[in-house]
């Protein structure tokens, strides 16, 4: 019995358990909901038109003075949802195999009573299961005006920059590359797992050696996957800030799907350490007793 292969068996369990959640995190309604790589919020989005030029023809202006009149006070107020009046969204939360949609409650905007800690995000819906699937806000939002009866307001006429599509189409590639490194690092890890569990009931280095190669294979996927995805998650939100900040249009980086991605990474590096360490260990065993023969040269593999 190997008692030292106990301990990468679990942080394998770990480690598959943390990266299968990030996968899956958010692939139905209700579930890990908060761990989003980034969240779009649109609940403002057009309030600065608005306010920009009550003379133009802009549609959003008479579709906002034929609803009501009241809606205008109520953006200046910050107490309603823009967004909710054009039958969008609040917010879109990208995960890595669909985005979810919802509204914050019980409002958007902060203020004297209400503080960011106490608004919650309450998805109505999550779509778009796909493997290879791309967040395109533009996409969504438009496909969403279109069937809640506004499909004569385009969002060009939102303002919505196109340096935002620009800067997330470049991200595309990178997506997919996420999801299949996530799906190869969980193939790998699990695989791993399976190495450590039979290795309890062996000897030797060589099943050591087998168990170091294949925990570094997982921990190197698990590892570029995690660091694409923080490059994802950090790029889209830097993109959308800085060109949606003038539509009121802002993102947030998913900073509690970034932990639990870098714990299953770290998870993975203790692995192979645990097994890099068995090897060497192993080996002085073997050289500190050479002539106690037989109990140390029986066949150990
Ligand atoms: C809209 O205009 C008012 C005054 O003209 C200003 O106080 C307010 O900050 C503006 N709101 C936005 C979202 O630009
Ligand atoms: C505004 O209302 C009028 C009549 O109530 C309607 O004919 C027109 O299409 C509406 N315009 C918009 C932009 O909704
Ligand atoms: C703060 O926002 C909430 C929800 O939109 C609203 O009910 C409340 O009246 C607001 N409070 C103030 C002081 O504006
Ligand atoms: C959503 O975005 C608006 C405008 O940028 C901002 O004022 C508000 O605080 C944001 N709400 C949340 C819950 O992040
Ligand atoms: C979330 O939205 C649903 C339907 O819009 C509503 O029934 C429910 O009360 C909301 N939940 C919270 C916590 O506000
Ligand atoms: C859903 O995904 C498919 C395939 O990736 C894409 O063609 C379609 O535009 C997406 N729909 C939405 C609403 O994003
Ligand atoms: C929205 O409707 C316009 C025409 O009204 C159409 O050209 C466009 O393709 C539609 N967009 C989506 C995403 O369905």
């Amino acid at each position: 019995m190997r008692f030292l292969a106990i301990l990468p068996v679990l942080l394998c369990a770990a480690g598959l358990a943390l990266s299968l959640l990030c996968l899956f995190a958010g692939s139905s309604k209700g579930f890990m909901e908060e761990y989003a790589i980034v969240t779009l919020n649109t609940s403002r989005i057009g309030a600065s038109v608005l306010n920009a030029s009550h003379s133009s023809s802009n549609p959003i202006l008479s579709y906002i003075d034929n609803v009501t009149n009241s809606i205008e006070n109520e953006i200046n107020q910050d107490l309603a949802s823009f967004a909710r009046d054009l039958g969008l969204h609040d917010f879109y939360s990208a995960h890595l195999l669909d985005f979810c949609e919802g509204y914050y409650t019980p409002g958007p905007v902060p203020n004297a009573t209400l503080s960011r800690a106490k608004i919650h995000q309450n998805v109505t819906s999550c779509l778009n299961r796909t493997a290879m699937y791309s967040f395109n806000p533009r996409h969504i939002l438009q496909k969403e005006l279109n069937d809640s009866g506004h499909g004569n307001i385009n969002l060009t006429s939102l303002d919505w920059p196109s340096d935002v599509d620009k800067g997330l189409h470049a991200l595309v590639i990178a997506q997919r590359a996420t999801f299949v490194l996530y799906c190869v690092a969980i193939a790998l890890i699990g695989i791993a797992m399976l190495l450590a569990l039979a290795s309890i009931f062996m000897q030797g280095r060589l099943s050591a050696l087998v168990n170091v190669l294949v925990d570094w294979l997982a921990f190197l996927a698990i590892a570029l996957a995690s660091a694409i995805a923080t490059a994802v998650a950090v790029k889209a939100a830097d993109v959308i800030n800085k060109y949606g900040d003038k539509i009121g249009v802002h993102a947030d980086k998913g900073s509690k799907f970034l932990v639990l991605t870098w714990v299953a990474t770290a998870v993975m590096l203790a692995a192979s350490i645990v097994w890099c360490f068995d090897c060497i260990v192993g080996r002085r065993q073997k050289r500190a007793s050479p002539r106690k023969g037989s109990y140390v040269d029986e066949p150990r593999y």
